[in-house]
């Protein structure tokens, strides 16, 4: 059984077509990435797995258990997390503040103080846990993300372009975190535009371009494929 399997979802937003035919199935251990031009309807995907956006058509399935119609913080306490594209921590409360409020909303029953420390300390975030969120870093800020994220004691891991903006070592230093979070047995589907980012570490790739998935499978052959090609460079998918 997969830990997660969308059956055919389809979103509009008036006549946009945002999420189009759109089908996946994700197992358990699984680290799958996927990218996509701007637009292309990946973060909408997100939204529909955890819950804020409903599909128009379509099922989400968690775990075993038709999700679609359940609100995003019961999915969360089924096991679904994710970080946000762009970081919105409640600026005034403190890092370790922060990752405590996704440590009491999560799926644990372990007393969140415990687990908020544990996780600061696999995220690299304790020397910082007293640091007020709004003064935090651009990678401070994505790895207090992650952080909230991991607190809900996720299944499933969903990390939404958390690699943009950082230079090559920070993004060196996430990628280990990110490989040690799988190592933990946390399923994980990033969504990221750094591409050797996402290919040095995603076992297979998504391809999404209008609401669409276009391809998918081993990351290298997707990368060589003439669709990937078409949408990046501009060649002709079939010449
Ligand atoms: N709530 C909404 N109302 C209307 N249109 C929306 C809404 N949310 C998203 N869209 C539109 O849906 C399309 C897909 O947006 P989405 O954020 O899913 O793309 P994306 O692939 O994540 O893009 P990016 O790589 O820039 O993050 C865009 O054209 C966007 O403007
Ligand atoms: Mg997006």
């Amino acid at each position: 059984m997969a830990l997660l399997d969308l059956q055919d979802l389809q979103k509009s937003y008036g006549a946009l077509a945002v999420t189009q035919n759109f089908s996946l199935t994700v197992e358990a251990g699984d680290l799958v990435g996927i990218l996509g031009p701007n637009g292309a309807g990946k973060t909408t995907l997100f939204n529909q797995i955890t819950g804020t956006v409903r599909p128009d058509h379509g099922a989400v399935w968690f775990d075993g258990e038709n999700v679609t119609q359940l609100d995003a913080s019961r999915r969360c306490q089924r096991g679904i997390a994710r970080s946000f594209q762009v970081p919105h921590p409640f600026v005034g409360m403190t890092v370790y503040e922060n990752i405590l409020v996704g440590a009491t909303f999560g799926r644990s029953t372990f007393d969140p103080r415990k687990l908020a420390l544990d996780v600061m300390d696999k995220t690299g975030m304790g020397a910082k846990a007293n640091k007020l969120a709004g003064s935090l870093t651009l990678l401070d800020r994505k790895r207090l993300e992650m952080a909230r994220a991991l607190a809900a004691d996720p299944k499933l891991l969903l990390l939404d372009e958390i690699a943009g903006g950082l230079t090559d070592s920070e993004c060196i230093s996430l990628l280990d975190t990110i490989r040690d979070v799988h190592a933990a047995g946390v399923t994980i589907i990033w969504i990221e535009h750094v591409v050797h980012a996402l290919m040095s570490v995603a076992k297979r790739l998504v391809v999404v371009d209008f609401g669409r998935k276009v391809t998918e499978g081993d990351p290298a052959e997707v990368m060589a494929s003439p669709e990937v090609k078409s949408i990046y460079m501009g060649e002709d998918a079939h010449g």
